[in-house]
């Protein structure tokens, strides 16, 4: 596909092969909600994938399935200098991590800490964080504002939001605005390469 069709629009198809047509140093900050990996059944699965399990929801599995690391080299290749958001679940951060400070870029750990998370029994601690990692080249600038420069950002779950997209942790729109202000000038092209499968977009 031409890269100059992909701009400004939503293009329906598997990002692992699309984003081969994306040319080296054409994109200025990647935002993205990668699939999460969660581990279903038995002792220690999170509510989250106890949840799963029991509507499987074709959707919810869709999301929750893992990703292939190779194309966070895609991430280097694509963007003009490393600018790249990336939410992701706790057992995703050391491999992502791991990934990006090899190669010597700088990172912040960022949280949304929710403030009505779903109650929590049975040995483990309350779902209330969600983790986005942030890696940046240097040169890259930060702009200026006291509220885009904070690490974490606290609100309630949008329940609203989250039933009518049937997403699970629907991220808080003013927190992705921030992110975007701190890290973006006019005009600049925005890469989300995990917005929404092809075959789940009808209907949301
Ligand atoms: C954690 S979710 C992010 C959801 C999104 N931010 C939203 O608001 O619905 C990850 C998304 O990546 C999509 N996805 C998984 N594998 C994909 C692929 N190979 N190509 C394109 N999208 C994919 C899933 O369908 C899912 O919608």
């Amino acid at each position: 596909m031409k890269f100059e069709d992909m701009i400004n629009t939503i293009t329906l198809g598997d990002s692992y092969e699309l984003i081969k047509d994306i040319p080296d140093k054409s994109i200025d900050l990647i935002y993205t909600d990668i699939p999460y990996l969660i581990t279903h059944g038995g002792k220690g699965s999170s509510p989250l994938a106890r949840k799963i399990d029991k509507v499987h929801n074709v959707y919810l599995k869709d999301i929750t399935n893992g990703i292939n690391y190779k194309i966070l080299e895609e991430f280097v290749r694509i963007t003009k200098k490393l600018n790249c958001f990336i939410w992701c679940s706790k057992e995703q951060i050391f491999e992502i991590l791991k990934f990006f400070k090899e190669k010597g870029y700088l990172y912040e750990i960022l949280t949304w800490n929710k403030t009505n998370p779903t109650p929590a029994t049975n040995n483990v601690w309350l779902p209330d964080i969600e983790y986005c990692l942030y890696f940046r080249e240097s040169g890259i600038k930060l702009n200026e504002g006291y509220e885009l420069k904070s690490k974490w950002y606290e609100s309630p779950i949008n329940k609203k939001d989250k039933d009518k997209y049937k997403h699970p942790t629907i991220k808080p729109l003013e927190l992705v605005k921030r992110h975007i202000l701190h890290t973006t000038k006019k005009d600049d092209l925005i890469l989300d390469c995990f917005s929404r499968k092809w075959n789940n977009l009808c209907g949301s």
